[in-house]
């Protein structure tokens, strides 16, 4: 189920709404794209309202990109000056982990905001997958506390947190896809593991998941006969599949083109337009992940050295976040 509107959230009317009040289309053209939704023979993934727009030929493509981008810089705006007064979906207080004899998280303190886009960036190997994979308690913290709405993950039973678990979704950093299984196989994985879905209620779901990240028709080709930006959006319809409560993407966007990626950040902004879904994205993407989320979190040193609204961070006076994003080679960052 996709998750209720946050109280927080400035428009929590429908996305149809939303286009008419941002003057993306008219109240008939609306009106029209409504009844075509409602209508019964209008079902899967072409029922998604901006589609019957452009359906409709209300919106060309690229003018329902621009209207979904506008209202979602908008929100960004908004996050910015109203802080969220809800308390954040997860959490994690002063945790330390030592690995290989190396202190790679040095007491994170950090939240992640619900029904947000959170970015995670930093440099490399500064921990921000470790810190991922504590988030959903794939690693057990040394010292500190990592919570779940305000409930604290090491204090489940193992039966409790695999229930925790089948609230999130992880796209890997490199996605990860089975290379002996097609790319439907591959997107009903989570499906058939983690869920009673019969067989015939899968099929719908994978397609329908295949379609929004536009996929449709692709569902015979195997992993190897993919391009790198086709695997990661077969990456993320498996991470959508399962209408998770939380998606946690991976540096969705590595290795990839400067299009192809900015293809991927608008098809994650269309995702959570459509669902308000709360997503964590570790990204090297800086500095067009700030355009990409309303919350940035910087990990320097094993430490959270900034969290807030990106648009706040991006004004950052500091010197390590203002030379990490400008990727400066002179600074209190070292470069070897
Ligand atoms: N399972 C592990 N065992 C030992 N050391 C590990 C393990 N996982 C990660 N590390 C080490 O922890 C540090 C942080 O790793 P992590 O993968 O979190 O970095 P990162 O910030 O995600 O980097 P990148 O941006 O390159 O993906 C690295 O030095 C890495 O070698
Ligand atoms: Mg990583």
């Amino acid at each position: 189920m996709a998750p209720p509107p946050s109280p927080d959230h400035p428009s929590p009317q429908l996305l149809g709404q939303r286009f008419l009040k941002a003057g993306c289309i008219t109240q008939p053209q609306l009106d029209d794209a409504l009844a075509a939704q409602s209508s019964p023979l209008s079902t899967g993934p072409d029922n998604l309202i901006g589609r019957i727009l452009v359906r409709l030929g209300y919106l060309s493509p690229p003018q329902l990109r621009a209207c979904l981008v506008e209202l979602f810089t908008e929100e960004c705006r908004y996050y910015r000056d109203h802080p969220p007064s809800s308390p954040p979906i997860l959490a994690m207080r002063n945790v330390e982990k030592r690995l290989d004899g190396r202190m790679v998280l040095n007491g994170i303190d950090l939240e992640i905001p619900r029904h947000c886009i959170t970015a995670i960036i930093g440099v490399s190997g500064g921990g921000k997958s470790v810190t991922l994979k504590h988030l959903i308690g794939l690693m057990r913290p040394d010292r500190g506390q990592i919570s779940i709405d305000g409930e604290n993950l090491q204090s489940l039973s193992a039966k409790k947190l695999q229930a925790v678990r089948r609230r999130f979704s992880l796209l890997f950093q490199g996605g990860a896809l089975f290379d002996s299984l097609n790319v439907y196989d591959n997107v009903a994985f989570p499906l058939r593991e983690t869920t009673p879905i019969p067989e015939h209620e899968i099929r719908p779901r994978v397609l329908q998941a295949l379609s929004e990240v536009n996929l449709a028709g692709m569902d015979a080709k195997f992993p190897d006969e993919l391009s790198g930006g086709m695997s990661k959006r077969v990456a993320l319809a498996r991470a959508l599949v399962t209408q998770p409560e939380v998606i946690l993407l991976d540096e969705p966007t590595a290795g990839l083109d400067p299009i192809i990626e900015n293809s991927i950040h608008h098809l994650i902004c269309d995702t959570f337009m459509r669902t308000k879904t709360t997503m964590v994205i570790i990204s090297h993407a800086v500095p067009a992940i700030f355009h990409w989320c309303h919350h940035v979190i910087v990990l320097h040193q094993g430490k959270v050295r900034a969290s807030g609204p990106a648009l706040a961070v991006w004004e950052s006076s500091d010197p390590v976040i203002r030379q990490f994003i400008h990727g400066e080679l002179d600074g209190p960052i070292r470069v070897l």
